[in-house]
């Protein structure tokens, strides 16, 4: 099929370049004309494992192509996917201004039927404003349908995301957009679960708003552990175990952070307010987020006593392993409160770093060339990311280079016994 995905960020990309992997003719639009210049460049904008070659490949094999022109993408294919940044206004609602503003740009170069599919993270009813908003600007009346169809990729492994989806959903009320879009979809071994689009639009919220439900509540069991003396890794085990809970998202740590779950939990609390029906249960789980790296600091702070003139070695800026995205990440929050309270701060992530100088988004920092490096005459040592290459240094190399040998994981990701064995004084989440 010939389809067109207009917004070359995180889901648009991956989104195109896996279309384009299965056999579709993709046009991707950006308005950002530097990001269409680079991608045509054969550069990529965003460290995603797997993207690069896939694009490339398909590049090359002629499935894959970008502009900045709306009119072009939209006239040389089938299905227009909506892929726009919808971010978080102060008060948590989202911004649609993207979404409205290429409603608007699609219905004027409109001129035969179109399936208009939203695969942005928008809330409930926007598909109806999205319709309405086409109808307005489409001077030609063209006719269109429009369908939701939102998406479940993880930064880190979204290529694998998007190829073996746990489900499809497609949210229409049209039997001809429906067919359409399930024809996209054909190459793709899934579960496609149809909907009404209010359905399909809430499926998107409620389901990362459970995801980090999961977290948060593990995040409290870690505490009543602290409290009791048990362990929340074996707790987790414990109640995972049932297939009702599955063990996948009870993993402790400092708390959930990245473009999405914050994000899309503060949006279903304002969509939902707005509809009369408060959440406050969303709201618990925001307050269990925010203060579970609160009471990690204050680990750091009961150990080191007075964190003003300390030296502490971060491990990890990134909101996730295997990614290079940075935003509304937990560590990098944890390493502002630190240098906040006067320590000196030396930081390293395998992935993450020049973003962060970038963004500017750890003023004050120093940044070392490895995990040794930044643990160099360190007094603690805090791992806030949990990447796999950390558990693979040289924990004797370790011992000899920190002033103290005392580390605080807030991913829990290294053995605490065995750490123990290497003379470090070891605090993790919910283990004693
Ligand atoms: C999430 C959803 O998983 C995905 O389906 C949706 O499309 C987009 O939002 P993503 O933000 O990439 O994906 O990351 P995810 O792997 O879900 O992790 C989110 C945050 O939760 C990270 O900060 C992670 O460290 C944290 N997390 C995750 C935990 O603290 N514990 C867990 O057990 C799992």
């Amino acid at each position: 099929m010939k389809l067109c995905i207009i917004g070359s960020g995180y889901v648009g990309l991956v989104t195109g370049a896996c279309f384009a992997e299965v056999g579709h003719q993709v046009i991707c639009v950006d308005n950002d004309q530097r990001k269409v210049d680079m991608l045509m460049a054969g550069e990529i904008p965003i460290y995603e494992p797997l993207l690069e070659e896939i694009v490339h490949k398909n590049v090359a094999a002629q499935r894959l192509f970008f502009t900045n022109s709306i009119e072009k993408g939209v006239d040389e294919s089938e299905v227009v996917f909506i892929a726009v940044p919808t971010p978080p206004q102060p008060d948590g609602s989202v911004d649609l201004s993207y979404i409205e503003r290429v409603a608007r740009e699609i219905a004027m170069v409109l001129k035969d039927y179109r399936v208009i599919v939203d695969k942005s993270t928008v809330p409930v009813k926007t598909g109806e404003k999205v319709a309405e908003a086409i109808r307005r600007y489409n001077r030609k009346g063209a006719p269109f349908d429009v369908v939701s169809n939102p998406e479940f990729l993880r930064e880190g492994c979204a290529v694998g995301d998007l190829m073996k989806p746990d489900r499809i959903v497609i949210g229409s009320s049209s039997e001809r957009a429906t067919a359409l879009v399930k024809k996209v979809y054909e190459p793709f071994i899934a579960p496609v679960l149809v909907t009404d689009i209010n359905s399909a639009e809430l499926i998107k919220h409620a389901a990362n708003s459970f995801l980090a439900l999961k977290i948060s509540y593990i995040n409290m069991i870690s505490r009543i552990c602290e409290a009791s003396g048990a362990d929340v890794e074996k707790v987790a085990d414990g109640i995972g175990a049932d297939k009702r809970i599955g063990r996948s998202f009870l993993n402790a740590g400092i708390g959930y952070g990245g473009s999405c779950f914050p994000k899309d939990i503060a949006a279903f609390i304002a969509i939902s307010e707005q509809l009369g029906e408060p959440f406050e249960l969303l709201k618990e789980v925001q307050r269990i987020n925010r203060t579970q790296s609160d009471r990690f600091i204050g680990k750091i702070r009961e150990a080191l006593w007075v964190l003003k003139g300390k030296k502490i070695a971060v491990w990890g800026l990134t909101f996730k392993p295997d990614t290079d995205d940075v935003r509304s990440s937990v560590a990098i929050h944890l390493v502002n409160h630190l240098m906040g309270e006067g320590a000196m701060v030396r930081v390293y992530d395998p992935k993450g770093m020049e973003k962060s100088q970038q963004l500017n988004l750890v003023p004050g920092a120093s940044f070392a060339s490895s995990p040794l490096d930044a643990a160099q005459d360190a007094e603690a040592l805090v791992i806030a990311t949990e990447w796999k290459e950390f558990t693979a240094v040289d924990f004797q190399e370790l011992k000899k280079r920190m002033h103290t040998p005392l580390i605080f994981d807030g991913r829990n990701l290294l053995d605490p016994l065995v750490t123990r064995q290497f003379g470090f004084d070891y605090h993790s989440i919910g283990r004693r």
